[in-house]
C-alpha cells in the first residue's frame, strides 16, 4: 500500500503486510502470500460489472423493510459471492451484545463488559459471539462498537465499554481478537457517532489534536489487533459524512495506521455520493448497492473514478475473504453451543464482574443468614430487561429475571415477598421484611438505536429514574430497614434525589440472559462485586455540558468524562473507576523501574495491593498519567494502565503495570505528528481516580 492506502500490485504488496500470526493461521489455512496472489489473479480476471458487485450488498428491499420494522428478524445481510471466481459472499450479522441471528446468547450489553476491565474476558466474550456466528453461516461479526461515550445522554450508549479512549481500545482489541478466531470483525461507528437521533445528519465539528488523542485512539488499537473491516459513521466529521471523508478513510486509517481490511458503509443513507464515496475510500456499501452499483460503474466509465480505486476497494474486500472464509467454513461448529450452557456461564460471569457496587452503608449487602424474609419489588424485579431493541438486539432461548435469579438461589431458605412496584403495597411489604430489593432503572424505551420511522429507542432526555421509581424507591426507603436499590440503564444515572435514602444501590447496566442469576450471586454474597464503573457518574445533568440532538452541528472539546471533570474542578456522584466491593483493598509501595527514560522507552509501576477484609476478591488496579510543564494543555490525570487481580484474604500481591513513552505523547498540529514531551511525568496508581484514592510516584522523558 502506499502512504494513503492504495493497494500495490504483484510481491511488493505481500512483502508490506503484516498480519496477526494467528489470524491467517487460525482461519483460512492460507499464507498471507498465496493470499496475496490469489487477489492479485483474481482482481485481474474480473470484469468491471463483477468488480463493482462485490463493493455493494444485495440485501431485497422487503428484507430491509422487515428489519427495521420487526428487530427480531433474524437473517444475515450478504453481498454476492461470484461462482465463476470462486469468490464467497460476506454473510454480516450484529453485534455488540453477541450474535444477531438465531437463538444466541445475549451477552451483557457493552457498558457493563466494560466495567469489567476484564481484558481476557472481553476475548472469551468475542470468541464465544464469534463461535455463534459462525456455525449460524454468519462470517462478519458487526461488533464491536467503540465509540467514546462522549455524554451519558448518548442512546446508544450501552454498546460501547466506556469514555476513556485507552480502556476502549483496550476492551475493543480484546472483543475483536476474540471473535477474529471464527469470523471477521468489525469495530464500528467511525467516527465521532455519539448522538443518536441525529446521526444521519448532524456534523461532529473538534480538532485535529482531539480527533487523534480522544476520538480515534481505540479505532487504532482494533486495527492494531488485525481488525479485518472498520464500519463508517453516518454523521459528518468536520463537515466531510464519514463514509466520504478521504482524511479520515486515507489519510488516518488506510494511511497511517495501514490498515488492510474493508471499509464498509453503516446501513442505509451512509453513502450519499459514489464519487465522493469511492475516492475517499469508502470499500463496500451496505446492505444495498444504491450507490455501489450501476451509478458508480458510471462513474468509472465517464472517467470520476479511475478503476484502480475499484481494483483497491475489490482487492481489500478479497483479501479479508481469502483470510477468513474457507469452503467448509461452519464444518465443526457445533449449534448446540450456540446459547448453549457454556456460553451461559460466560455471560454469568461477565455480570457477575461489570455489575458496580455505588453504595453499601451498614454492610447492607450481602444478604447472610440475618435475613430471613425478604422483600422483592420495582417494575424491573420480574422482568428480563437486557437492553435497546436496535441492531444490537439478541433473541436468546431463555432469560433469567433477577426475581427468579433470588427465588432460584434463596427460594429454600429465605420467605420472598413480591413487593410489586406500587409504593404504598411495596412501602408495606418492605416493613415486614428484613430486607428489601428494588430492581429499577431504564429499559428499550428510554434509550436505544433509534429508527425514525416506528420510534423506538433515541437519547435520554434526563438522566434520572422516572418520577415514578423515585416514589417508590422513598417510600420503600422509608419503611424498611434495610433498602437496597439495583439499577438498570445504559450508562450514568444521577441518584442525587434518592440516593442518601437508601442503604445499598447496585449498578446492574443490561446483565444479559444470565442477568438475574448474576445479580442474585452478588446480593448474596456467592460472589464478591468486582465492577467499576467506566465513566464518570455526575450529580446532575448541571455539571455537564450541553446535549443537543436537535442541532446540525455540534463542537466536540478536547475535555469531555472523568477530564472534564477533573479541568473544572467538579465533584461527580461517582469517579470514573470507581467500585466498592464487600472486602477492602490497600494500596502501599509504588515504584517505577526507572526514573527517566527516552522517548522510545517504557518504565514499569509495581505496586502492592493487600486484601484487607474477610473476604476474597478481585480488584481492579488503575494508573493514571499527570504531565507536569507541559508545553499543551493536558488532563489532570490519563488512565494509561489497569490489570485485574485476585485476592484471597489478607493476602498481599505485588501488581505490575506498563506504560510506554509513546503512549503519553499528544499530536502536535503544529508538526501534524505524535510529540513524547521531555517532561516530568505523576503516575497515579489506585482503585478509582479520585485524587484521595491515588498513590503516587514520578519520573523523567528525556533524549531519544
Ligand atoms: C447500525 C449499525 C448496525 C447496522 C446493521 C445500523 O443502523 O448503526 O450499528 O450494525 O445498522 O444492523
Amino acid at each position: 500500500m502506499d502512504r494513503r492506502g492504495f493497494i500495490r500490485t504483484g510481491a511488493a504488496a505481500a512483502a508490506v503486510l503484516a498480519v496477526p500470526e494467528w489470524v491467517a493461521a487460525a482461519i483460512s489455512g492460507l499464507t498471507e502470500s498465496e493470499i496475496e496472489r490469489k487477489v492479485v489473479q483474481i482482481v485481474a480476471q474480473m470484469t468491471l460489472d463483477e468488480k463493482i458487485k462485490q463493493m455493494a450488498g444485495h440485501v431485497p428491499l422487503t428484507n430491509l423493510a422487515q428489519r427495521v420494522l420487526n428487530p427480531k428478524y433474524p437473517d444475515t445481510w450478504n453481498t454476492p459471492e461470484n461462482d465463476r471466481l470462486g469468490v464467497p459472499s460476506i454473510r454480516s450479522i450484529d453485534g455488540p451484545r453477541g450474535c444477531g441471528t438465531g437463538k444466541s446468547t445475549a451477552f451483557p450489553a457493552g457498558m457493563c463488559r466494560g466495567a469489567t476491565w476484564d481484558e481476557k474476558l472481553e476475548q472469551r466474550v468475542g470468541e464465544a459471539a464469534g463461535y455463534e456466528c459462525r456455525a449460524q453461516t454468519a462470517n462478519l461479526l458487526l461488533s464491536p462498537c467503540v465509540n467514546v461515550l462522549w455524554h451519558p445522554s448518548w442512546g446508544r450508549a450501552q454498546e460501547t465499554y466506556g469514555e476513556d479512549p485507552h480502556h476502549l481500545g483496550i476492551m475493543g482489541a480484546a472483543h475483536v481478537t476474540g471473535a477474529q478466531k471464527h469470523v471477521m470483525a468489525c469495530p464500528k461507528h467511525f467516527a465521532a457517532n455519539n448522538i443518536e437521533e441525529s446521526r444521519f445528519s448532524v456534523n461532529a465539528v473538534m480538532d485535529e489534536r482531539t480527533l487523534r488523542e480522544i476520538y480515534l485512539p481505540h479505532f487504532r488499537k482494533c486495527v492494531e489487533a488485525g481488525a479485518a473491516s472498520v464500519m463508517s459513521a453516518y454523521n459528518d466529521l468536520n463537515g466531510e459524512l464519514c463514509g466520504h471523508n478521504e482524511h479520515l478513510l486515507r489519510d488516518v486509517l488506510k494511511g497511517d495506521w495501514e490498515f488492510e481490511g474493508f471499509v464498509v458503509s453503516d446501513w442505509i443513507m451512509a453513502v450519499e455520493d459514489e464519487v465522493e464515496a469511492a475516492l475517499a475510500g469508502l470499500d463496500l456499501e451496505m446492505p444495498r448497492g444504491t450507490h455501489f452499483g450501476r451509478k458508480l460503474k458510471k462513474a468509472v466509465l465517464n472517467g470520476e473514478v479511475p478503476e484502480q480505486v475499484i481494483d483497491e476497494a475489490v482487492s481489500r474486500i478479497l483479501r479479508m475473504k481469502f483470510r477468513f472464509i474457507k469452503p467448509d467454513f461452519t464444518e465443526g461448529y457445533d449449534m448446540g453451543m450456540v446459547g448453549g450452557e457454556k456460553h451461559a456461564a460466560l455471560a454469568r460471569e461477565t455480570a457477575e464482574k461489570g455489575i458496580v457496587l455505588l453504595k453499601n452503608d451498614n454492610k447492607a449487602l450481602p444478604l447472610l443468614g440475618d435475613v430471613k424474609t425478604l422483600a422483592v419489588g420495582g417494575g424491573h424485579a420480574a422482568r428480563v430487561v437486557m437492553g435497546d431493541k436496535g441492531s444490537s438486539a439478541v433473541n436468546p432461548p431463555y432469560a433469567v429475571s433477577p426475581l427468579e435469579g433470588i427465588e432460584s438461589k434463596a427460594g429454600g431458605r429465605v420467605k420472598i415477598i413480591k413487593a410489586g412496584s406500587s409504593p404504598s403495597s411495596a412501602a408495606s411489604a418492605a416493613g415486614k421484611a428484613d430486607a428489601a430489593v428494588l430492581f429499577v432503572g431504564l429499559d428499550w424505551k428510554d434509550e436505544g438505536e433509534h429508527f425514525p420511522i416506528v420510534e423506538v429507542g433515541g437519547d435520554r432526555k434526563d438522566l434520572g429514574l422516572s418520577k415514578k421509581d423515585v416514589k417508590l424507591i422513598k417510600s420503600v426507603a422509608a419503611s424498611s430497614e434495610r433498602c437496597i436499590v439495583v439499577v438498570y440503564g445504559g450508562s450514568a444515572i444521577t441518584m442525587e434525589d434518592w440516593k442518601d435514602d437508601v442503604d445499598a444501590i447496585v449498578m446492574a447496566w443490561y446483565p444479559g440472559m444470565e442477568g438475574g442469576s448474576a445479580l442474585a450471586n452478588v446480593l448474596f454474597g456467592d460472589v464478591n462485586p468486582s465492577g467499576k464503573l467506566p465513566i464518570v457518574f455526575p450529580k446532575s445533568m448541571d455539571q455537564l455540558y450541553k446535549f443537543d440532538n436537535k442541532a446540525k452541528e455540534v463542537h466536540y472539546d478536547y475535555y469531555h468524562g472523568y477530564r472534564y471533570f477533573d479541568k473544572n474542578g467538579l465533584e461527580p456522584a461517582w469517579p470514573f473507576g470507581f467500585g466498592k466491593s464487600y472486602t477492602t483493598y490497600e494500596y502501599s509501595n509504588l515504584r517505577l523501574s526507572e526514573d527517566e527514560i527516552g522517548s522510545s522507552g517504557s518504565i514499569k509501576a509495581k505496586v502492592d495491593v493487600k486484601n484487607a477484609g474477610d473476604m476474597a476478591g478481585e480488584e481492579i488496579v488503575e494508573l493514571y498519567v499527570g504531565y507536569q510543564g507541559s508545553e499543551v494543555h493536558r488532563p489532570v490525570k490519563d488512565l494509561k494502565a489497569f490489570a485485574r487481580v485476585r485476592l484471597e484474604p489478607g493476602r498481599k500481591e505485588t501488581v505490575a503495570l506498563e506504560i510506554r513513552a509513546q503512549d503519553l505523547a499528544y499530536y502536535s498540529e503544529e508538526v501534524n505528528d505524535w510529540v513524547v514531551e521531555e517532561i516530568e511525568y505523576e503516575v497515579m496508581v489506585g482503585p478509582s481516580s479520585k485524587e484521595e484514592d491515588l498513590i503516587k510516584a514520578g519520573f523523567k522523558i528525556f533524549g531519544p
